[in-house]
């Protein structure tokens, strides 16, 4: 087993959008039934931005309560880090926008992109980043994502499924592994799996086009089955191996706070852990899935709330586009 890291969460805070997509939005424009969407996926509702909003207004936001949580201001931050597959444009990263807005001194600022994922991919990088002896003591790491605008709302069988919405945690280097640490994580992908889930256009590979604006192809295309079949697989197979290699009990663990795809997918892993429903935190009704926000949107939940508290021992776990997936077992 590798060696803990002594990190902690210093701060956390969440952007979402005001405005809000109820499953009778889709009923009232596509072929489909509320009862079918919360039967297959467990959401009721969504939240989309309006004119003016994006991925880095939403970051922003998020970033701004969260160092207002830790009582920081920007220039205790040492590096900012974004989770996401929306940027606010092809380049500059969407870090940089925040670091703008945030004001500050120059700092590292970079996008990192694994989808679904993205969050745990930029937790284990900024842990491995906050290492004894680094240079590096705070990193603000955002999940942010406009998921609305990839989003086919003449497909019935992807648009009810996204969201937007941003949260943001400040990570802290701690020398008491004891108290505050990442314990165990994998991080994982496979590229064969890259064109079950995918927005095929606007890239190098096919840039925009009229043929690309005609066919949609800057949307979302998903093979869903497939996906969903490969999701529950992985997702099985990851916390089996994390708790193994850990050497944890599901029982040991507080709260299990996964990637929000599927309530269905969800349910599989708790099943699998064979706790109780309450140890496993969902909040996928009233935001869908809103990719690499999705963790730190329920980590900040239940910091707020108390669900999670110094010492607790949670468990986060994703699967998403690329494929990618990643677990994380932190000592909070
Ligand atoms: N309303 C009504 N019917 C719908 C529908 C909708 N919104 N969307 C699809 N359907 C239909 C399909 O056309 C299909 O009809 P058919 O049998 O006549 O062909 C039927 O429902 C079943 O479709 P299928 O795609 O097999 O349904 P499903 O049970 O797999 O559920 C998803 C679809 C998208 C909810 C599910 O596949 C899923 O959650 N996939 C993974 C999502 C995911 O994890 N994505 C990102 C990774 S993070």
């Amino acid at each position: 087993m590798p060696e803990p890291l002594g990190i902690r969460i210093s701060g956390s805070g969440r952007a979402l959008p005001s405005r809000v997509l109820n499953n009778q939005h889709f009923v009232d424009r596509l072929d489909t039934t509320d009862e079918w969407i919360r039967e297959r996926t467990g959401i009721l509702e969504r939240r989309v931005v309006s004119p003016g909003e994006s991925t880095a207004t939403l970051a922003t936001e998020a970033a701004r309560r969260a160092l207002e949580n830790a009582k920081m201001t920007p220039a205790d931050l040492d590096m900012i880090i974004v989770a996401t597959i929306t940027p606010e444009c092809l380049f500059p990263s969407t870090a940089c926008f925040v670091q703008q807005a945030l004001g500050g001194p120059p700092v590292p600022a970079f996008d990192l992109a694994a989808a679904c994922s993205g969050f745990i991919y930029g937790f284990v990088t900024a842990s491995h980043l906050l290492r004894e002896g680094s240079p590096y003591k705070n990193i603000l790491l955002i999940g942010a994502e406009t998921m609305s605008r990839i989003t086919d709302y003449e497909d019935r069988s992807t648009c009810i499924l996204f969201g937007d919405g941003a949260a943001a945690v400040i990570l802290s280097s701690t020398p008491d592994v004891s108290r505050h640490a990442l314990l165990h994580h994998r991080i994982e992908a496979e590229g064969s799996g890259l064109s079950m889930l995918a927005v095929p256009a606007g890239g190098s590979k096919l840039p925009a086009s009229k043929m690309t604006i005609d066919e949609r192809l800057h949307y979302v295309k998903m093979q869903g089955r497939e996906v969903y079949k490969l999701a529950v697989k992985r997702n099985l197979e990851l916390i089996d191996s994390t708790l193994a290699e850990a050497g944890v009990k599901p029982d040991d663990i507080a709260l299990v706070i996964p990637h929000q795809s599927n309530l269905r997918i969800i349910e599989s892993a708790r099943q699998r852990l064979g706790l109780p429903p309450d140890r496993v935190f969902t909040n996928i009704q009233k935001y869908g899935n809103t990719s690499a926000a999705s963790i730190p949107l329920g980590i900040d939940e239940c910091r707020e709330t108390g669900r999670i508290k110094d010492g607790d021992l949670i468990l986060l776990v994703a699967f998403g586009a690329g494929l990618t997936w990643g677990s994380a077992l932190l000592r909070i």
